[in-house]
């Protein structure tokens, strides 16, 4: 595996590898979560580039840019073993210069939910990925289902700014008692830790309400009362795939979406309903 710091020199060395080329951006600290894509795009590509860089556009003021959990050798040792051929890890320095100005913001989409919680944080989602899908150029892109939101707003980005580059979506890899890995997992104390998994056995309820006919409302007031302590919902819904506009009844294709705090920690999780 190559690894790369500087934009000409990753472009370089991305020039001289086989198509279709898949690309798995990520902030490192990687777990069986992040090498899913990576598996997944070994399987459709000829080759795949990763990304690692922790993308202080996406943190507010006051979030856990400072703490975000870094192993950079463990990454680099884990990428160049699931086959990743080119790894871009950029400085701040090199993504951001002195006089960096220019913001990319899909609007409405990234404003409600996660938005909502953290206003500023799409608009650094989609300015960093347009950044790095100009710099790698990949075939194909790789996100995870476990950042619903995300999902939709870099498809938006993609379909509006006409980058040539097919999204795939992976499926949520999760523990054995169905919490969805996140790196923000670690910060949970052993209390939290035992309650975590009730966010997603709540989204559970709420689709097995939702299938059976009820309207939102109703199915969200059964499903709120499965998040156990010291868990509390930022928020439970239902929302269409593409626009994350809530819905009333289910209709496919939607997911059933949820945010809770665990102490200090936030985590989201969500649940697909293909058509
Ligand atoms: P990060 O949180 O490091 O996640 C990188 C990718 O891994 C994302 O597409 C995310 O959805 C996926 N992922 C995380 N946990 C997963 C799980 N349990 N199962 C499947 N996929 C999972 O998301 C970001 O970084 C950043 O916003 C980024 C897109 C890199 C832009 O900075």
């Amino acid at each position: 595996m190559d690894v790369e710091s500087a934009a000409q020199a990753a472009r370089a060395r991305l020039a001289a590898l086989p198509r279709p080329l898949g690309f798995v951006p990520t902030m490192g600290a990687l777990h069986s979560g992040h090498l899913q894509l990576v598996r997944a795009a070994v399987e459709r590509c000829r080759s795949v580039a990763a990304s690692v860089f922790v993308n202080p556009m996406q943190f507010a003021a006051g979030e856990d840019f400072d703490r975000y959990p870094r192993d950079y050798a463990g990454d680099r040792e884990k990428l160049a073993a699931a086959g990743v051929d080119l790894l871009f890890a950029p400085q701040t320095e090199t993504m951001y210069p002195s006089g960096f100005s220019t913001i990319v913001d899909v609007g409405d989409l990234g404003s409600a939910y996660e938005g909502a919680a953290r206003p500023t944080h799409f608009r650094g989602v989609t300015t960093v990925v347009s950044k790095l899908l100009n710099i790698i150029r990949p075939d194909a892109l790789f996100l995870g289902q476990k950042d619903a939101q995300q999902t939709a707003v870099l498809r938006k980005l993609v379909r509006d700014l006409d980058f040539a580059v097919r999204v795939e979506i992976v499926p949520t890899v999760r523990e054995s008692d169905g919490l969805a890995l996140s790196s923000r997992n670690a910060y949970l104390s052993t209390q939290e830790r035992a309650a975590a998994p009730s966010l997603h056995r709540a989204l559970d309820v709420m689709l097995e309400k939702l299938r059976a006919g009820r309207d939102a409302v109703t199915a969200r007031k059964t499903a709120w009362d499965v998040l156990q302590l010291p868990g509390s919902w930022d928020y439970l819904d239902v929302v269409d795939m593409d626009t994350f506009a809530p819905l009333e009844f289910l209709r496919a294709p939607a997911f059933v979406i949820g945010a809770a705090r665990f102490g200090a920690t936030r985590l989201i999780d969500n649940v697909l309903v293909s058509e």
